[in-house]
């Protein structure tokens, strides 16, 4: 009999990936996906360390799961624990102590190996302990992406890739670097047989992934190494893949060669993740993020100049320690100036054990939360803007999934907005059920005439298939 195992993924793109991977890793051992923790055999918690109280909430969800684990064990059933990711990284033993409800612990680089680790926690509790732990949140030297085995099933006709994870920038409020670890890039060949493997299953969008991508520089052929542009370069002649787009990015790395494949690859598309943090010289020098503003309008510039129609998006943090008003008008100042097409923002929060967490000048929490309406105030009306100038034009979009209303589908546009694509005229005049009639679009690429812009999404009708 199969093994159910639910995964429930907290956090990034990256992290969704991971999952699936981890699933994949245990498929070949009789386990299959459930979509719910009751029943499961085998519950994983795939956990983000990057918004404030992570680790909080990791162990009140903890709790949750213990009683259902305890439920299960009162019919006879097994269940097991387990906590993955940037949380699992960070806590490690710790998270063994205070939650003996846990059966495994492991980090984002061990994955490969939670097969084995499952092994043993069913070994341990068959051979009577009370409780079976197995800890591994090492950075082993082999990687695990030498050792997990792909992906069959792709749900959707956009699919993120993993290409390189870690950091070795050291912003003073970030935790990636103690999570994640140093720096690691896979190399050209390996991502080129993962892609070309995706768009044999279908795939026509791949997002690639790291938390530092455009410090990309994987083994190439001979001794050397190749960047972000010339990956992409490569990936853009596999057949199939219609679109490329990679994030997240940090402006230190955003070469002159990168700004070019904006210019000369139709598919990498034209949207740009470029987190800024802040607008003012101080602030980012107090980060760490090693540029100054003028520094990041050089790049924007150029990109500008190089791709007009460049769609540009950015994380803000505000409130950072030492943060002045004056800082923050740096800040408006800059966005009001790059003009983002959507970005994140955040009020600081000190994460355990990051230079900026013993700063003692905190910014008060009422300063921080009005700072932020005001700057969220400023990037939705761009952004509303960015959507209304979309009204009339025809652009491509990738439909992806089914909308809400029936009869409809939503796909996303070059710049990464949400189109609601209207299909029952064409569902109707091919007479069919809506649940064939999507088979004709799903997963396509369709140009559309945008008709309606919303803050968060584009409204348009179907103009034709493209081949
Ligand atoms: N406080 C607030 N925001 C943070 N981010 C990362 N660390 C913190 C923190 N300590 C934000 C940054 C980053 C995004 C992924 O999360 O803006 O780019
Ligand atoms: Fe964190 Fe990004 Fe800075 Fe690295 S570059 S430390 S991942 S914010």
């Amino acid at each position: 009999m199969s093994k159910k195992v639910f995964v429930k993924t907290y956090g990034c793109q990256m992290n969704v990936y991971d999952s699936n991977r981890m699933v994949n890793a245990l498929k070949p051992h009789g386990y299959e996906v459930s979509e719910t923790p009751e029943d499961a055999y085998l519950v994983i918690l795939n956990t983000c360390h990057i918004r404030e109280k992570a680790a909080e909430k990791v162990y009140s969800e903890i709790g949750r799961l213990k009683q259902t684990k305890a439920d299960m064990a009162a019919e006879g059933k097994n269940m097991f624990i387990a906590i993955a990711g940037c949380v699992a990284q960070a806590e490690g033993a710790e998270m063994m102590k205070r939650a003996p409800a846990v059966d495994i612990v492991l980090g984002p680089q061990t994955y490969h190996r939670l097969p084995d680790m499952m092994k043993s926690a069913e070994e341990q509790r068959a051979a009577g302990r009370k409780s079976s732990r197995v800890l591994d949140t090492e950075f082993p030297a082999d990687t695990k992406f030498d050792h997990l085995p792909e992906e069959s099933d792709f749900k959707s006709s956009a699919a993120f890739l993993t290409i390189q994870e870690g950091c070795d920038k050291f912003c003073a409020f970030c935790v990636v670097p103690y999570t994640r670890g140093a720096e690691y890039s896979r190399s050209i060949a390996d991502v080129v047989a993962e892609a070309e493997h995706m768009a044999k299953n279908g795939v026509v969008e791949i997002t690639l992934l790291g938390q530092n991508v455009n410090a990309y520089h994987g083994e190439g052929e001979g001794d050397s190494t190749e960047g972000l542009a010339a990956l992409i370069r490569k990936l853009a002649k596999i057949e199939g893949i219609g679109r490329i787009r990679y994030t997240t990015s940090h402006p230190r790395d955003m070469d002159e060669d990168l700004i070019a494949v904006h210019r000369d690859v139709p598919e990498c598309m034209p949207y740009l993740h470029l987190p800024v943090q802040s607008g003012s010289d101080n602030i980012l020098q107090a980060m760490n993020r090693q540029h100054t503003r003028e520094d990041y309008f050089k790049i924007v510039d150029q990109l500008r100049e190089e791709c007009p129609n460049l769609a540009l998006s950015s994380d803000f943090i505000v409130g950072f320690p030492g943060e002045t008003d004056a800082d923050f008008e740096d800040t408006l100042d800059l966005v009001r100036r790059v003009k983002y097409a959507q970005a994140y923002s955040f009020k600081y929060s000190p994460r355990p054990g990051t230079p900026a967490s013993v700063i003692e000048e905190q910014v008060p929490e009422d300063v921080k939360t009005e700072r932020l309406a005001r700057l969220q105030d400023l990037l939705n009306e761009h952004q509303l803007e960015f959507n209304e100038g979309m009204v009339g034009m025809e652009m491509d979009v990738l439909l992806e999934r089914e909308g809400k209303q029936a009869g409809q589908l939503l796909g996303r546009s070059p710049y990464l907005q949400a189109v609601h694509v209207d299909l029952t005229k064409e569902y109707n005049a091919v007479d069919e059920s809506p649940d064939r009639a999507y088979n004709g679009y799903m997963g396509k690429l369709v140009r559309v005439k945008i008709a309606e812009a919303g803050p968060r999404s584009l409204k348009g009708e179907l103009v034709s298939v493209l081949p």
